[in-house]
């Protein structure tokens, strides 16, 4: 194995990318070139769990601005990422990767419940392990639970690939001179009100000390890029490090 500087990773996967240029659902080439990139990164001997979002299927803060229920809209948000954590796993494993999914909420028939132990024995085993059901509860995003099962499991990076190329001091998509960080540190993000992730998030990396890469998934070979420590994207960090 090369000398990576992670072991053990926490890879995030935006479920808002999976959509295509469909209007909503799992496009089947997204998902193919997203297992292909987790096939790649695998074989370098890197332990990879991975988190994935539901925003192609069901958003629960969307639900809950159109006026559902929070706790409801969550819940089906909870169910969106179960259904893409099971594409996922149909993807890799169709390219010969091994993977588990978890679920934080019992759907006992479709896939394993998530206990801590178990998973850490699949991902020492090398098996790709999907968790699911977000945090198992409602008003926390993906990007939480993220950050708590890397947390639980000893993650050395939370892998952050979204539809941007890191974090920037204004919108992007607004203000076409927003600046790309090139690292920030947690409390400058939760004091400037950067969007990394949700302050919940970003709060858990911090106390626990998990450094952050936000980088593009768009560009294809860039998650084994972050992994080669070439700087793209953007490094959340504790000042002290
Ligand atoms: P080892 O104990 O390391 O061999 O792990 P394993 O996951 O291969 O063993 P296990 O016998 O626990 O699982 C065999 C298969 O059943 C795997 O595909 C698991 O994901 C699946 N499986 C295990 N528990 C459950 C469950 O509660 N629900 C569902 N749907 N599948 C499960």
């Amino acid at each position: 194995m090369a000398d990576y500087p992670y072991k053990r990773v926490m890879l995030k996967l935006s479920g808002e990318m999976l959509v295509g240029d469909q209007a909503m659902g799992i496009q089947p080439d997204v998902i193919g070139r997203f297992a292909d990139e987790v096939k790649d990164l695998h074989s370098t001997g890197v332990e990879i769990a991975l988190v994935i979002g539901g925003g192609n299927i069901f958003r629960g803060l969307a639900g809950a601005s159109r006026g559902m229920d929070r706790t409801h809209a969550d819940y089906m948000g909870m169910l969106a990422t179960v259904i893409n954590g099971l594409a996922l796993q149909d993807a890799l494993e169709a390219r010969g990767v091994y993977t588990r999914v978890m679920s934080a909420i019992s759907v006992n028939e479709i896939c394993e419940p998530y206990i801590r132990r178990r998973a850490m024995r699949h991902l020492e085993k090398g098996r790709v392990v999907i968790f699911a059901g977000g945090t198992g509860n409602p008003y926390f995003t993906t990007d939480t639970a993220a950050a708590l099962r890397a947390a639980e499991i000893q993650a050395d990076v939370i892998l952050k690939a979204t539809k941007v190329d890191g974090v920037y001091d204004r919108d992007p998509a607004i203000h076409d001179d927003a600046v790309r960080f090139d690292s920030v540190t947690y409390l400058e993000v939760l004091q400037r009100g950067l969007k990394v992730m949700d302050s919940t998030a970003v709060s858990l990396c911090m106390d626990n000390d998990i450094p952050i890469v936000v980088f593009n998934l768009s560009h294809e070979g860039n998650i084994k890029r972050v992994l080669q420590g070439e700087e793209i994207g953007t490094r959340v960090y504790s000042a002290a490090n």
